[in-house]
């Protein structure tokens, strides 16, 4: 359906309807934490979503789960939705923007620019970037509809670069998911200013809240899984995968990867389990040992289907593994015997080190269970100048550390973590 053709043929609504689902999934986003502030309720329930994705029924609409695709690349993948509400709602509340501010919105479509736009006010500005001019235009029709078109400004580009005519911003809200900060970004933040975006670093997609710090010094925080349709342009994702045996793959797209042809069939080689003691119930979150996994060198995910691997993985698609020339170790999660509730963590390695490189796996899983299991995570710093040290992730324009702990050795990083808050 073309943008017209949706426009056109938007069906008129019983408004009684529209606010009984509104009502519904308000509550529902407070019941879990995606909104939390007047403010971003008022805007919720003031901008119409239907009027934004008039090609799907109401209740999809308004089901806060929901995203709603609207493009696809020719091999079937999603390219553009309007996202799913509780998604909007977060990163709004992440985004702490106030009356007056001049904001950029990577990855258009409308909807959560006129959120913003109710936001930042009539003293603010919107700026809205999309890559795919059919979207700019769709986003123009809407906001136009909707009564927002002088209000939010749609541009078409690549966000890699920013957005230089409207810099610099008070805030840069990113839309699609990115794996990298390309430097525009930060050089077209104020100071003080905040960039919120879905960072996928070494295979997990998180919403990140970033402040800048001066300079090229970001300072944030992260939790929320996303699941936000790839970059696009220069910033496309550039994960490498080498084959391991059948179906499994290691990906990584920070380190380099070893060559494909370098990496021997290592469900072969010998094997040693080490048992980690940690015990993890079935519905509680694992998050941060996610990201406390990401800080090892020579980290991947394998991917693959279960079969394929000589003991149960993780999860059914995605194992978090560490890979050392001929050697690799990864996690998995069997069931306790005789509990239906209660996993435990077991460490396998094959190769020429497997038994080093599983217990080396082992006690890493042990710290975190010691040490941040119930802690409130890691606060991130983002800096090109960050040192080569354990744990720092290198990505194309920058790197990434994660600080767990205020009292830990800084890598010569005072001045960075003095800066944090
Ligand atoms: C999930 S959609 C945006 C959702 C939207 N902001 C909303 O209101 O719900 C992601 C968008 O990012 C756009 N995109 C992807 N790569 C981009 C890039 N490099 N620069 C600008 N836009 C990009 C896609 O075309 C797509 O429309």
């Amino acid at each position: 359906m073309t943008t017209s053709e949706a426009a056109g043929t938007a069906p008129a609504h019983d408004p009684a309807v529209i606010d009984r689902l509104l009502d519904r999934a308000v509550a529902r986003l407070k019941a879990v934490g995606a909104l939390c502030s007047e403010e971003v309720e008022r805007a919720v329930r003031t901008v119409p979503r239907h009027a934004f994705a008039p090609e799907f029924p109401l209740e999809e609409v308004y089901d806060p789960r929901m995203v709603l695709r609207t493009r696809y690349a020719d091999d079937g993948t999603a390219t553009s939705s309007v996202s799913a509400m509780w998604v909007h709602t977060l990163m709004l509340e992440r985004a702490h923007l106030a009356p007056g501010m001049r904001v950029l919105e990577v990855g258009g479509g409308g909807y959560n620019a006129a959120l913003v736009a109710e936001l930042v006010g009539p003293g603010g500005s919107v700026t809205s970037i999309d890559i795919d001019p059919v979207v700019v235009e769709r986003a123009r029709t809407f906001l136009a509809g909707t009564g927002y078109g002088d209000r939010v400004e749609p541009v078409e580009g690549d966000a890699e670069h920013g957005h230089p005519p409207g810099a610099p911003f008070d805030r840069i809200i990113v839309t699609a998911a990115a794996s990298d900060v390309p430097p525009a970004w930060t050089e077209q933040l104020v100071d003080g200013g905040r960039l919120v975006l879905p960072l996928e670093v070494r295979g997990y997609q998180r919403i990140y809240a970033f402040t800048k710090r001066g300079g090229d010094l970001l300072v944030g925080e992260t939790g929320d899984h996303a699941g936000f349709v790839p970059m696009q342009g220069a910033g496309a994702p550039d994960s490498r995968r080498a084959r391991v045996t059948g179906t499994v793959e290691l990906v990584t797209d920070a380190d380099p990867v070893p060559a494909p042809e370098a990496l021997p069939d290592v469900f072969a080689l010998p094997a040693h389990q080490e048992r980690t003691g940690v015990r993890i119930g079935g519905m509680e979150p694992f998050s941060t040992l996610q990201m406390w996994m990401t800080g090892l060198s020579g980290f991947g995910l394998l991917t693959g289907t279960g079969e394929d691997f000589v003991h149960r993985p993780m999860a059914s698609n995605t194992t978090p593994a560490v890979w050392d020339g001929a050697t690799l170790a990864y996690l998995l999660l069997p069931r306790v015997p005789d509990d239906t509730e209660t996993y435990e963590y077991v460490a396998c390695g094959h190769g020429p080190q497997a038994k080093e490189a599983a217990s080396a796996l082992a006690e890493h899983v042990r710290a975190w269970n010691r040490d941040h299991r119930h802690g409130p995570g890691p606060r991130f710093l983002v800096h090109p100048g960050l040192p080569d040290a354990d744990r720092v992730v290198r990505t194309r324009h920058t790197r990434l550390l994660a600080l767990w702990d205020r009292a830990e050795p800084d890598h010569g990083l005072d001045w960075a973590a003095d800066a944090s808050g």
